[in-house]
């Protein structure tokens, strides 16, 4: 077999600090495209001769014909192993315990994320490192800098590799191995959960529905839930992972997942209701009749962790992204651990998992997780979730019912205002930025500001500051509204908006949170005045 090396001109890859490449599908299909970028990771992370790597993805239109490039590049590379999900699959949370299970010196994972799939829709590439964990700055750094100076690549000639069958087969003098992309995934679960408490909560009765959207964690939750606890044959719904999705959005939110919503509001509910997205990293939970917020969820979850088997000696600490609700501070405070607050974008938990200051964390977008991966883990929610139920015996709704009375309720919601101008939205966090200073002591549609800032992080791992990351304006009362820009968004700026207040009157703990957060929003908008500077006079998405 040889080795073909192919003249090419550098693209527009991923910039540093963004975790992977996102583009349009029909970008990354554009000759040259994907393998520019696969040289690029492989360059800038000192070439691949002798390593393994794990290669995976969430099964989207584009994922089997990647990763058969991505095959011939690492062959070509002189790269040892790659262990590959059979049929081109893997979670992200799968891939990166495959990576740390295996020592592998890192992963590439093909997703992108709860983004649509399909030709006309989305894809992406990111590398993870050892850890399991996506790169790092400086990782990001340096294969950014090969996007832009890249001449050529070195791809196998060969043909493809038959990604259905289990087992080893070489490529060039590398060896192919295709994994079960659920078995070791599961049996880290098991590890972590009481599996026998849950599969008798299923025996007596309990049930779920789990709606993988069509998405890659359908072959794992079936694995998981059904196969292996007893849920009902039928509670994984959209469980064929297909490659547009069923040509939905795989978000698990209220507004993607409304079959979900409509379910668990109507009147044959089921006891539990969740979701996962596109890789399999995000989760969504609802009781019978009770949406349960991220921010809710980490504060539940780290309130009950010890009632797993995998944390029955308490956490070390948990951390937050800053936009997420101080919810888990106030559990964190009761608990007497650490609790720490991190800017949006799981790689900023890496270091404090990887030090152990911190055993669990979330973001308010859906992601929650802990040490036992890198990644943000849907279904080990899910599963973390049911290990409480089980052990309780309690019902969702009156688990947060016991956590709100026992330390108030923080009333949350996600304003996004999508594809605003990029220069309006740009001019409008301006403004407000030089306005910050001067905004305590003022009250604007009737609430005082009490402080405002623009949050920075220092890390306590690696020292290195992260400044830019959302501006924050605190009220009276102890409520917060958070401006900041999305940073993952593909078409024009998505400016989010994220308003919180606590309550802590036992008589207000049930009410609807838009309504009370009303005053805040009135507030943050005339503070901004996004309506005028944007043209948008409401939000495109209340999550
Ligand atoms: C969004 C979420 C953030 C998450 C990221 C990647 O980023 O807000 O919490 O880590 O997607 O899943 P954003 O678009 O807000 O920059
Ligand atoms: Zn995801």
């Amino acid at each position: 077999m040889s080795h073909d090396v192919v003249k090419t001109e550098p693209i527009e890859g991923q910039k540093p600090g963004t975790s992977g490449l996102r583009k349009k599908t029909r970008v990354f299909m554009e000759p040259h495209y994907l393998e520019n970028y696969v040289q690029a990771i492989f360059d800038g992370t000192g070439g691949v001769a002798g390593k393994t790597l794990v290669v995976g993805g969430d099964g989207r239109y584009f994922n089997d014909r990647a990763i058969q490039v991505i095959l011939r590049m690492a062959a070509a590379g002189g790269a040892a192993r790659c262990i590959v999900g059979q049929r081109g699959l893997l979670s992200t949370p799968a891939a990166s315990n495959l990576i740390r299970k295996r020592a592998a010196d890192g992963g590439l994972i093909l997703s992108a994320s709860h983004n649509p799939g399909g030709p006309d829709a989305d894809f992406g590439l990111k590398y993870n490192g050892p850890n399991g964990g996506p790169a790092s700055e400086g990782v990001t750094a340096k294969i950014f800098e090969h996007t832009k100076t890249i001449s050529e690549y070195t791809i196998l000639s060969a043909h493809d590799v038959d990604l259905g069958s289990l087992g080893e087969s070489t490529l060039g003098e590398m060896t192919v191995e295709i994994v079960d992309p659920v078995a070791d995934y599961a049996a880290l679960m098991e590890q972590l959960f009481d599996f026998d408490a849950i599969a008798k909560l299923f025996a007596g009765g309990f049930t779920m529905c789990f709606d993988a959207m069509h998405a890659v964690t359908g072959p794992y939750a079936t694995a998981i839930l059904e196969d292996r606890l007893g849920a009902a044959k039928g509670s994984v719904r959209n469980g064929m992972p297909s490659p547009d999705f069923g040509g939905g959005h795989p978000d698990p939110n209220p507004i993607w997942a409304k079959e979900l919503m409509d379910t668990m509001y109507g009147p044959d509910a089921p006891d539990f209701g969740a979701a996962s997205d596109g890789d399999g990293d995000r989760n969504m939970i609802v009781g019978r009749g009770a949406y349960v917020t991220p921010s809710d969820s980490l504060a539940l979850l780290a309130a009950q962790a010890h009632l797993a088997p995998g944390y029955k000696d308490g956490l070390a600490g948990v951390a937050r992204s800053m936009p997420t609700s101080g919810a888990v501070d106030r559990v964190a405070e009761s608990l007497g651990i650490d609790c720490y607050e991190t800017p949006t974008g799981w790689k900023f938990f890496g270091n404090l998992l990887d030090a152990g200051k911190v055993t669990l964390c979330g973001e308010e977008s859906a992601g929650t997780g802990s040490d036992h991966v890198r990644e943000k883990d849907g279904l080990w929610a899910v599963l973390l979730w049911l290990n409480i139920l089980a052990a309780t015996g309690k019902s969702v709704k009156d688990l947060m019912a016991e956590l709100w009375e026992a330390h108030g309720r923080c009333y949350y919601s996600r304003h996004d205002y999508e594809d605003v101008e990029a220069d309006k939205a740009g001019a409008m966090i301006d403004r407000l930025r030089g306005m910050l200073a001067d905004l305590p002591g003022q009250a604007f549609a009737g609430l005082a500001v009490e402080w405002a800032d623009e949050f920075a992080y220092d890390d306590p791992v690696d020292h290195s500051r992260s400044e830019g990351q959302g501006l924050r304006i605190g009220f009276a009362g102890g409520g917060r509204a958070v401006f900041r820009l999305s940073g993952t968004g593909t078409v024009g700026a998505t400016i989010r908006l994220y308003l919180e207040s606590l309550e802590t009157d036992p008589g207000k703990l049930q009410l609807d949170p838009e309504e009370m957060l009303a005053p805040i929003n009135a507030a943050a908008l005339a503070i901004s005045d996004l309506k005028a500077m944007t043209g948008r006079d409401k939000p495109d998405v209340i999550t």
